[in-house]
């Protein structure tokens, strides 16, 4: 039986071509580490890393490379900017769109006296801008929000929210874990101070390495989480002062950060084709299921195809949803995600709680036939 991977979402596969070469050429051929030994190799491995930092900041059009921070993922990097930023006192907005990897720290905030509101949505996953400014009063510290959604699929207007809480100081976080790599990100133009990001998601590299991004201004406001060596200042007993290594404290993930550089040397030439891709991909998807809405399907998420990103869900009306994703797998070999995916307020928010729902999610790799195949799986089972 033939194989459809559908669950880009998670993770890409495959990954850009070069990322597993590149891991084995580091840990095969180079292997040492940075900002340690005085010898060349270790020079040389060190001048590739910042060449990779500085290829991350330009795609995100951020402050600099050196406020580009390795993290293990997004996740980590969305507990290093919450915890390292909020204070008891503090209030945070978010929505009810975001990721457990937010809602999660949010949640362990909150017990230590932070207090958290959600922006309202609509039944489709949108943010409602509708009244935002009014909520950004002064004792609003920060907020954050996802740019896309891993449920709906439905993309936040960053752009606009950005902005509105610069002007007000306060800091605006942005978790692009569903984006990165398909969808723009402009640090400067949509005002955020601190983007996480996955490496294995949209970037096409491989999982175990993410970053930050983070202006200056909340650098100074970050208390890191974790502290250690830098191979810099180390007289000292407090973290260095200045990036990246107040926040990089211990060995970096060397193989993994090499295979992301070969994701972002690959993504440079054919970044622009593949986003578009992409985009036409998703709307292929989300269409052919749109035609079976009628036939017991409720496909969730923002009816405007261009506020979509590559991922779109289902809910079979009259059939387990649990049971339809293993027989999309076992009968048709397509691979989706099925359940609340680590999201419930979202679940919540679209009417698909405690059931959840069907994710299919394409990447660039993704071929226009595997969708009209899928189409034809989901009617055939709807038929039966
Ligand atoms: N957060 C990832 C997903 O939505 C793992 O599947």
């Amino acid at each position: 039986m033939r194989s459809v991977y559908l669950d880009n979402g998670a993770t890409s596969y495959p990954k850009a071509p070069g990322v597993g070469e590149a891991m084995a050429n580091y840990i095969t051929n180079i292997g040492c580490n940075i900002a340690r030994g005085g010898y060349q190799q270790a020079y040389d491995a060190a001048g590739r890393v910042l060449e990779i930092r500085e290829k991350l900041n330009s795609l995100v059009n951020g402050p600099g490379s050196r406020n580009v921070v390795f993290t293990p993922g997004a996740t980590a990097g969305l507990n290093m900017l919450l915890k390292g930023l909020l204070r008891p006192g503090d209030k945070v907005l978010t929505s009810p769109m975001e990721h457990n990897a937010v809602l999660r720290p949010l949640e362990q905030l909150k017990k230590r006296g932070v207090t958290v509101e959600l922006l309202p949505c609509t039944d489709r996953g949108e943010l409602i801008l509708e009244g935002l400014a009014d909520r950004l009063t002064p004792d609003v510290r920060a907020v954050i929000l996802c740019h896309g959604s891993n449920v709906s699929g439905t993309r936040f207007p960053i752009e606009q929210v950005g902005p509105l809480c610069r002007e007000r100081g306060i800091f605006f976080l942005a978790d692009a874990a569903q984006t990165l790599g398909a969808i723009p990100v402009d640090m400067t133009a949509m005002a955020i101070d601190g983007l996480a990001f996955p490496g294995h998601k949209g970037l096409l590299g491989p999982q175990g390495i993410g970053g930050l991004v983070i202006t200056d201004a909340l650098a100074s406001e970050l208390e890191p989480l974790l502290s250690g060596g830098t191979g810099s200042m180390s007289e000292s007993l407090d973290m260095p002062p200045f990036l990246p290594d107040r926040l990089e404290a211990g060995t970096l993930n060397l193989p993994g950060i090499f295979g992301l550089g070969a994701a972002l040397d690959y993504l440079e030439g054919e970044g622009e084709a593949l986003r578009i891709r992409e985009h036409k991909l998703a709307g292929h998807l989300w269409a052919r299921l749109m035609e079976l809405e009628e036939d017991g399907i409720r496909v969730l998420g923002s009816r405007d195809p261009s506020n979509r990103t590559g991922v779109v869900s289902i809910d079979f009306l009259k059939a387990d949803n649990a049971e339809m994703a293993f027989r999309l797998e076992q009968e048709y070999g397509i691979q989706t995600r099925c359940g609340l995916h680590c999201a419930p307020l979202a679940h919540q928010t679209l009417g698909t709680f405690p059931q959840g729902a069907v994710r299919f999610s394409v990447g660039p790799f993704t071929t226009f036939e595997e969708l009209d195949y899928v189409q034809d799986a989901v009617y055939r089972l709807l038929l039966e």
